[in-house]
């Protein structure tokens, strides 16, 4: 029996890593110059924090938990950051040292969701969180930022989708226009959606059911019941939008599938990558109420997360740049010895060093360092060993040279350069 990795859950190999890499330090660096902090906090949770952020009835909660007991206590692995990140800023009242708090984070998230192209039961997200700010600049930046990362990573035609589902009153004007509308026409929803409909009909308008999508169309539309103070934030959003030359686009049917909302919703899409209906790169919004509801203080705050596999999708196939290796290939214990010692010279010196001590063949460790795409070797023998010299051998200017043992940090530095343009010419 050979054992495979868990259904939806990959494994990421050298090769596809160094792409992942460039994404990751792109985000951070963008993150860093937007003066957000990282943190990071346990993949598991009391279930409870995600139950009541996320909300009981979305397909997050009902579906797509890993959920277990250990301890008569119920942890869930965490299926987004957001509830991690109020739960660790109310835990160590971050609101008493700093009355606006900006955070970053990435990692590993779960759901238990169907696979597809762009949809895996563990995925990767980066996403930022800004609390302690009402303002709609908080919001405008984000998206900015985001619209800008994206440009850095070549990512063709997105689309800022924007919508606003206003406070808690604005909230409650809607259901019940919802409820009014939805409910002469219960009969035809789904079973899922009539259930909804009682529960939490604003989940209705994210059912994939084909019927109860053609009944969301003509639902009223969330911007229309905005009270005066969330029209004016949504409209100051969009001056500030259009000031940055930010395109976007109103969705007043994009709800987004977590309860915690108030006021801006965003998502951003592209067509790249063949994602089809998994084409939203980026999801977020405010959730001014979150931090009291969870037992917090009234701190309002706002935020988005990426799914970094879509974005890679999206980013398409390219060729990182590898960093140039120097293999050091000792022939015989005594030589290995020596190698150990060497090595450790090159790597002090900042570069990248394969020693092969295999007993094997010249031929064979060349074969592999060739393989491999070594810049430089380094053959270390018994008679090199005895004269205090080494043999160098460029592999990618095909040349070769004698050098004495104490001047290999020098000769391997310009041997690398020497590769290095060679490589660029060629
Ligand atoms: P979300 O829309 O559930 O929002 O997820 C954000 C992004 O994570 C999605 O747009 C998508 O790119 C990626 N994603 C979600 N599920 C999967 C999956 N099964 N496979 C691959 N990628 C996936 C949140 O998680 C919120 N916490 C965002 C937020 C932060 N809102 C405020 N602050």
């Amino acid at each position: 029996m050979s054992f495979r990795a868990v259904k939806g859950m990959n494994d990421i190999l050298p090769g596809a890593i160094e792409l992942w890499h460039e994404l990751e330090h792109a985000f951070v660096e963008a993150a860093r110059r937007y003066a957000f902090d990282e943190i990071r906090t346990p993949l598991l949770e009391p279930t409870s924090l995600f139950v009541r952020s996320i909300g009981e009835v979305t397909d997050v909660v009902q579906k797509e938990m890993y959920t277990f007991e250990r301890h008569d206590e119920s942890l869930t692995l965490r299926p987004e950051g957001t509830a991690s990140a109020v739960r660790a800023y109310i835990q160590h009242s971050v609101h008493a040292k700093d009355p606006v708090t900006r955070w970053y984070y990435k990692g590993p998230m779960y759901r238990a969701e169907r696979p597809q192209r762009g949809r895996h039961r563990e995925f990767y997200q980066a996403g930022c969180e800004i609390f302690g700010d009402p303002g709609p600049a908080c919001d405008a930046e984000l998206m900015l930022m985001l619209v800008d990362l994206f440009e850095q990573l070549g990512i063709p035609n997105i689309r800022l989708l924007l919508n606003s589902i206003g406070g808690s009153d604005s909230r409650s004007r809607y259901r019940d226009a919802l409820v009014a509308y939805l409910t002469p026409r219960k009969a035809e929803l789904s079973e899922e959606s009539q259930s909804r409909l009682e529960k939490n009909p604003l989940r209705v308008l994210d059912s994939k059911n084909p019927k109860d999508r053609e009944i969301a169309a003509g639902a009223p539309s969330t911007v229309d019941l905005l009270t005066d103070d969330d029209r004016v934030h949504f409209d100051e959003l969009q001056a500030q939008l259009r000031a940055l030359g930010v395109p976007y686009e109103i969705d007043t049917r994009l709800v987004r599938g977590l309860d915690y909302y108030s006021r801006t919703l965003f998502e951003i899409q592209s067509e790249a990558g063949e994602l089809g209906s998994q084409n939203t790169l980026v999801g977020g919004g405010r959730y001014d109420g979150l931090v009291e509801s969870l037992g917090g203080p009234k701190v309002p705050a706002i935020g988005f997360a990426m799914g970094l596999e879509r974005i890679l999708l999206a980013m398409g196939s390219r060729e990182v740049p590898r960093e140039s290796v120097v293999a050091i290939l000792p022939l015989g214990d005594a030589c290995t010895r020596e190698a150990l010692l060497l090595a450790r010279e090159v790597r002090r010196a900042g570069y990248r060093v394969d020693l092969d001590g295999r007993s094997n063949s010249l031929k064979s460790k060349l074969r592999r360092a060739n393989a491999t795409g070594a810049a430089v070797a380094i053959v270390l023998g018994e008679q090199e060993l005895a004269e205090g010299r080494v043999q160098v051998k460029n592999l990618t200017a095909h040349q070769q040279l004698d050098a004495p043992r104490a001047e290999v940090v020098n000769v391997v530095a310009a041997q690398l350069t020497l590769a290095a343009a060679q490589k660029g010419g060629s």
